[in-house]
């Protein structure tokens, strides 16, 4: 039987099929923009090819877009058709994407987790456990995953790297920078396109301040990004994120028109309204009003692409973004709608639904009532779930944005109290002095006056 990158036994009969199977896996924990086309090779190659159809329905839900969960639904019938003579693995495999169509996320992973204590080197399932985590804003079982199969690695094995790019992560979103940073250059040492590695260790630097170091560091790694696919718009972000840091404003929009959201690019024409990218764009338009910058009319696209997608609720994390370029553009009654949608969307019985009706729907009517001077009313819509919101998925540095809302509303409304609270917490979460960081030390200086 024939077997992937690390030894695991694939179910096909065609040689070719196994090694397209193996690029497909590589271009995924690569992040290769090319990716979709090995796996096509595989399939081209074996129709029958079960784990390939399981792939292909993996790569469908990745887009986090209920548009896609058809084609996923699809792909997971036509593995159906042939895993009765598959590995249990390929089972395993079967039975989580399956629930992950159904939106039960919790036994998506477990199910990935009971892969990985048998197949510890089954990257697939590391590497999605790994991402849907982050997406559930649970780091801890992040690094625990980790944690539980790093003896079973050896540096020798394919995708190495890829391992520690995720231990970096991991370890910097549970805010240990020390354990993060060495597995992080370790990652793009054996593998400089390892965009994740590269990604983490940005994500480091963020969060101790080192924005000379991190513009720096992106900057040496760009020529690396040939190829990849829309986390090099988020690594632009990063950068972005630094210059924003630095007040160096015109080289944030110079990015963000350049880069991470160039409406003209491959990328961006091919999935105009990828989640990353739309939280990327919005994110940072934000920021810059925060700032006073003039952003034009930037909002406008994103405003027409989150309206597009009322009722899409696979991006928890997305919403607070969408609602923020619908709020920009004066569209107050599609923004309700979109919180009635996100209303029947909680009474359903996924994973998301009580995160998106408990945590997201208040911060996005939050967004509404802070554009529409309601300040007072957006602070006490956020304050029940300041403790709660990282459930939304994203990362320290992307769930800022939503701590700047709050900030925001605090002050206008002149909540000294939230002012303060949300100071303590924006200290606690990043280890740098607030009248270093932009969008706080205003904040800090208005509560010593
Ligand atoms: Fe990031």
């Amino acid at each position: 039987m024939p077997a992937d990158l690390h030894g695991l036994p694939i179910t096909t009969a065609s040689a070719e099929a196994a090694a397209a199977f193996d690029r497909t896996l590589t271009g995924y924990f690569k992040y290769r923009a090319d990716t979709p086309t090995h796996l096509a090779a595989a399939l081209e190659a074996d129709a029958d090819f079960a784990l390939a159809h399981i792939l292909r329905g993996y790569f469908m839900l990745l887009a986090f877009n209920q548009n896609q969960v058809a084609a996923a639904r699809e792909a997971a019938q036509a593995a159906k058709k042939a895993i009765g003579t598959t590995t249990p693995r390929e089972q395993q495999h079967l039975a989580a994407l399956e629930a992950w169509i159904a939106g039960d996320l919790d036994r998506t992973i477990g199910l990935w987790e009971e892969i990985l204590v048998a197949h510890p080197l089954d990257v697939l399932a590391f590497r999605l456990a790994h991402f849907n985590n982050f997406w559930l804003g649970r780091p801890a079982a992040m690094r625990a995953s980790i944690e539980r199969i790093e003896s079973k690695w050896g540096a020798e094995l394919p995708g190495y790297g890829t391992l520690l790019s995720c231990k970096c992560f991991a370890y910097e979103e549970c805010g240990d920078y020390a354990s993060a940073e060495p597995a992080g250059r370790k990652a793009v040492e054996i593998d400089a396109e390892d965009l994740w590695g590269t990604h983490a260790l940005a994500h480091v630097m963020e969060m101790q301040g080192r924005t000379v170091e991190g513009i720096a560091f992106l900057n040496q790694m760009e020529p690396h990004w040939q190829g990849a696919n829309n986390l090099a718009h988020h690594l632009w972000w990063h950068r972005a994120l630094y210059h924003y840091e630095r007040r160096e404003f015109e080289a944030v929009l110079d990015l963000y028109d350049r880069r991470f959201r160039n409406l003209a690019s491959p990328l961006t024409q091919a999935q105009p309204d990828l989640y990353i990218d739309m939280q990327n764009a919005a994110a940072m338009l934000f920021r810059l009003e925060r700032q006073r910058v003039d952003v034009g009319e930037r909002w406008v696209e994103l405003a027409d692409k989150a309206e597009a997608r009322i009722g899409d609720c696979r991006s928890a994390f997305t919403l607070p973004h969408w609602m923020m370029a619908l709020a920009a553009c004066g569209r107050y009654a599609t923004g309700n709608r979109m919180l009635e949608a996100m209303r029947a969307f909680g009474d359903g019985r996924e994973t998301l639904a009580p995160i998106v009706r408990d945590v997201a729907l208040p911060i996005c009517e939050a967004v509404l009532a802070h554009r529409t001077g309601n300040a007072g009313r957006a602070v006490d819509l956020m304050r029940p779930v300041l403790e709660t919101m990282h459930c939304l998925g994203g990362s320290h540095a992307q769930q800022d944005v939503l701590e700047q809302l709050f900030l925001d509303a605090a002050l206008k409304a002149q909540r000294l109290d939230d002012v303060r609270r949300l100071l303590v917490r924006a200290a606690r979460d990043k280890p740098l002095p607030l009248a270093q960081r932009v969008g706080y030390a205003d904040a800090e200086k208005a509560l010593t006056q």
